[in-house]
């Protein structure tokens, strides 16, 4: 049986204080839950070896919750530890380390571009050339019921704060990448409106197969790989100088949705699932597909005209999120093929 929370009676906004995952998260947790910052600092720096930190949960999930001081807060933790130096200090110890193990492996064509033009076709030839694994055509093709809902957890991570993490790029640009990265976003914050706010639209999906719609709900069931797809996003997001990074992250992920997203779809019609719970897909294959051309052009494009030097950093934050995407949908696709859960297994 898949360890998949059902609807709770949570009422909070906050992320649900999660389990710790190690020693280090059992610390950390431990001193955020135990009152203000002041009396107890955390530990000043992480021995970080060069394992593979995607796939270590004490880290990610270390990482997540340091970052999610900047969100909505963690449930029992005190607002002020936001800005505490020793918070700071440990999250910039992890991003660090993330971003250096990413550097590390994330492939970066080696071209030039000074257009807004040329820009976008580097990042359509990255984003059409990536032939990994994927779950969305797994989807539409044969996954069972249990399947579907699992990827949905596993999606719920990043969807049900979507698109906050892109949103720290926007005081950080001018220009046309600034336009172009609010007109995005206002539509993924639905122009304004409650129920067509992206992350509303997910909840309706999550609703449409029982599954617990509120706010990091499941972040328990999932593994470190799914957490750092989020933790990436939040660090290009949340650092200025990576702000080549987030863009060029923007401009891949929008890229990558909307055939994806008619995927979804279509599995779960497959399934004889309705609109309660393709919405979410449905709008983002028109949506994305006009997305992705603001995304290359204007907010990628527009970026690297402004600051030209930026150019590795958009093709960096872009080939991140096809490396992490390609991992944790390889992890999940393995399990899948096994017979097993692609979830954690969560104590009662
Ligand atoms: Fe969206
Ligand atoms: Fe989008």
């Amino acid at each position: 049986m898949p360890p998949i929370t059902l609807k709770s009676a949570a009422t909070s906004i906050r992320l649900p204080l999660p389990r710790p995952r190690g020693q280090l998260s059992a610390e950390v947790l431990g001193i955020l839950t135990s009152g203000v910052p002041g009396a107890r600092a955390l530990p000043a720096a992480h021995p970080v070896s060069d394992d593979d930190l995607a796939d270590d949960d004490d880290l990610q999930l270390t990482l997540f919750c340091l970052q999610e001081l900047h969100y909505r807060g963690i449930e029992g933790v005190d607002d002020a530890w936001e800005w505490d130096p020793s918070a700071i200090a440990l999250r910039r110890n992890l991003e660090d380390a993330f971003e250096a193990h990413l550097r590390g492996r994330v492939t970066v064509p080696d071209v030039a571009a000074t257009t807004a033009d040329g820009v976008a076709q580097i990042l359509f030839e990255m984003t059409s050339s990536d032939g990994g694994p994927s779950v969305s055509r797994f989807v539409a093709r044969k996954a069972s019921l249990a399947q579907l809902r699992e990827v949905l957890v596993h999606k719920s991570i990043y969807q049900l704060k979507e698109a906050d993490p892109h949103t720290w790029a926007i005081p950080r640009l001018t220009g046309r990448a600034k336009a172009a990265a609010v007109e995005i976003q206002a539509d993924e914050y639905g122009g304004g409106h409650l129920a067509s706010m992206h992350s509303e639209l997910f909840r309706r999906t999550l609703r449409a197969l029982d599954l617990d719609d509120h706010y990091g709900a499941h972040v328990v069931a999932v593994p470190a790989v799914t957490l750092a797809t989020s933790t990436f996003m939040s660090l290009a997001g949340l650092n200025r100088r990576l702000r080549g990074a987030i863009t060029g992250h923007l401009a891949a992920f929008e890229m990558t949705s909307s055939i994806p997203s008619r995927q979804y779809a279509d599995g779960m019609r497959r399934l004889g699932l309705g609109e309660d719970a393709t919405g979410y897909f449905d709008e983002h294959v028109e949506a994305d597909a006009v997305h992705e051309q603001i995304a290359g052009r204007d907010l990628a494009g527009g970026l690297v005209e402004a600051e030209p030097h930026l150019l590795g950093d958009v093709l960096f934050g872009a080939g991140a999120c096809l490396l992490l995407d390609d991992l944790a949908a390889a992890r999940h696709l393995a399990a899948f093929d096994a017979g097993t859960s692609s979830l954690r297994e969560v104590a009662a």
